[in-house]
């Protein structure tokens, strides 16, 4: 993917992208003639071209006072809706009224906003002959934004792309493909565990959602190594269930498809591998993703069943849909007795309950950690990728306790699952002290703008580097 910003104007400059807020618009609009008041005003969204002898100017307003991450909203609208009509020359933007953060945010807005599924860099913007020019920003700064666009866009377009993959073009040698290939890519160190090394290593939890699989199993490990000394490690469990049937608690069969993308905490780990590499952040990942799909057949795991996890604790299996809990059990504890680890962060499409609290607003997040949930807070309010607290009371514990196990894999309450589902997971993370489980089923598919059906948000990250680049 290739992004070129160049603070040169070339000769000719024939389109230009004019950002305004309704304020700036005040200001400049007695360039524009007054007649154009009832057909641009700055308001949020809003567009206007302007012909001026060779040169079209394409106006864009931003609303009052927009945040950052609404800059970003603004451009990658403009970009998809006006993909047909923008062509590939040089293009000056002015915003010559923003810093340097705000045009960054123009600029990954732009880019992100070329995304379509299959993503196939047919945009305009990148032909040959695209070029975006900036004046008044320095080349060192146009570097620093070209390359934190490319990696964003990198990152979360790969993302995305994975997470709306139909289920038989995303099954485990798919995956496992694409994770070595991106492994070569950025010299991640890659470990496999294939269902006879798991069984060797007693991942019980994983395993019970994968037996009725008639795929391999792959408890995929990546490690991400920035070579800086003293550089802190995160540790990232994402939940990659290909597929999500429930099991022998089978799922209903509206909108069954869209269980497709129950690997969006997996994705969202992807993608923040990838552009964590790419900016060459100077930490360290361990990311964990226990690769299966949850299938019916007559091998599945049946509830009553008890399962030994990784960590030596049994769970009785109530409800086989409740698989995303398993197989985040042991990733979590594989996670926390072989390596160390500064932060442990869990992320998965986990909960309806989660779904019906926030809707498609935010996710749900639980943490053990005072100084955790503060700065994965700033950076969710930053990012536009939401998060709100709910609490790990020990209450919670007693509902899921078993008469004939350590646990049951559902509470007995009808009520609460993302609450049980959040402290279930606490019992496994090994008394790490600084953990965060993000259940995101509500926002990592959604409403997107280039799919008329539900597609994959990106959701995760922005809001995992923007948190990564302010832990060190
Ligand atoms: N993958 C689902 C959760 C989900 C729901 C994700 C909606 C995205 C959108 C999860 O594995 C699941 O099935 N959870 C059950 C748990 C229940 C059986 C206790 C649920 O939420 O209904
Ligand atoms: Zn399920
Ligand atoms: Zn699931």
């Amino acid at each position: 993917m290739k992004i070129n910003l160049t603070s040169k104007a070339p000769k000719t400059i024939n389109q230009k992208f004019s950002f305004y807020t309704e304020q700036l618009w005040i200001k400049d609009k007695k360039n524009y003639g007054n007649n154009i008041d009832s057909l641009f005003s700055g308001k949020k969204n809003e567009t206007f071209i302007s012909v001026e002898n060779d040169s079209i100017n394409f106006l864009i307003g931003l609303g009052e006072k927009p945040e950052n991450f609404e800059l970003q909203s603004v451009a990658s609208k403009f970009a998809y809706d006006f993909r047909k009509k923008i062509q590939s020359e040089n293009t000056k933007i002015n915003a010559e009224n923003f810093d340097a953060a705000q045009i960054l945010e123009l600029v990954k807005g732009l880019f992100l906003g070329t995304y379509e599924y299959p993503f196939k860099e047919e945009h305009p913007f990148f032909m040959k002959g695209f070029n975006l020019v900036l004046n008044k920003v320095s080349e060192k700064k146009l570097k620093e934004i070209e390359l934190k666009t490319s990696a964003i866009c990198k990152g979360q377009f790969a993302c995305m792309e994975w997470l709306n993959k139909p289920q038989n073009y995303k099954r485990v040698p798919q995956i496992s493909e694409f994770l070595k290939e991106i492994s070569k890519k950025h010299q991640f160190r890659l470990t496999v565990f294939d269902r006879k090394k798991c069984e060797e290593l007693g991942l019980g939890a994983f395993l019970a959602v994968n037996q009725g699989s008639s795929q391999e199993a792959a408890f995929t490990i990546l490690e991400y190594h920035s070579g800086v000394k003293n550089a802190k490690t995160v540790g990232l469990v994402g939940k990659c269930v290909l597929f999500d049937t429930g099991g022998i608690s089978i799922k209903p069969s509206d909108n069954l498809h869209y269980m497709k993308s129950d690997m969006g905490g997996a994705t969202a780990v992807i993608g923040t591998l990838i552009a964590a590499a790419e900016m060459k952040l100077p930490i360290n990942i361990t990311a964990i993703l226990p690769i299966t799909d949850n299938a019916v057949s007559n091998n599945a795991y049946i509830p009553s069943d008890v399962i030994t996890a990784y960590n030596g604790k049994t769970i009785e299996i109530l409800n086989t849909d409740a698989e995303g809990r398993m197989t985040l059990a042991d990733g979590l504890s594989y996670l926390a007795k072989n390596y160390r680890t500064d932060a442990l962060i869990d992320l998965a499409t986990l909960t309806g309950s989660s779904v019906r609290m926030f809707g498609y607003t935010c996710g749900a997040y639980f943490s053990n950690n005072e100084v955790l949930k503060k700065s994965l807070e700033v950076s969710a309010d930053k990012t536009n990728q939401r998060l709100w607290n709910l609490p790990l009371w020990e209450v919670w514990k007693d509902d899921f306790k078993s008469d004939v196990a350590d646990f049951k894999n559902i509470s007995s309450k009808p009520f609460g699952d993302c609450i049980v589902a959040g402290k279930f997971l606490e019992q496994f993370i090994e008394d790490h002290p600084n953990w965060a489980h993000l259940d995101i089923a509500g926002v990592a598919f959604g409403n997107v703008q280039y799919m008329k059906e539900k597609g994959a948000t990106g959701y995760g990250v922005q809001l995992l580097i923007n948190f990564l680049e302010n832990f060190q």
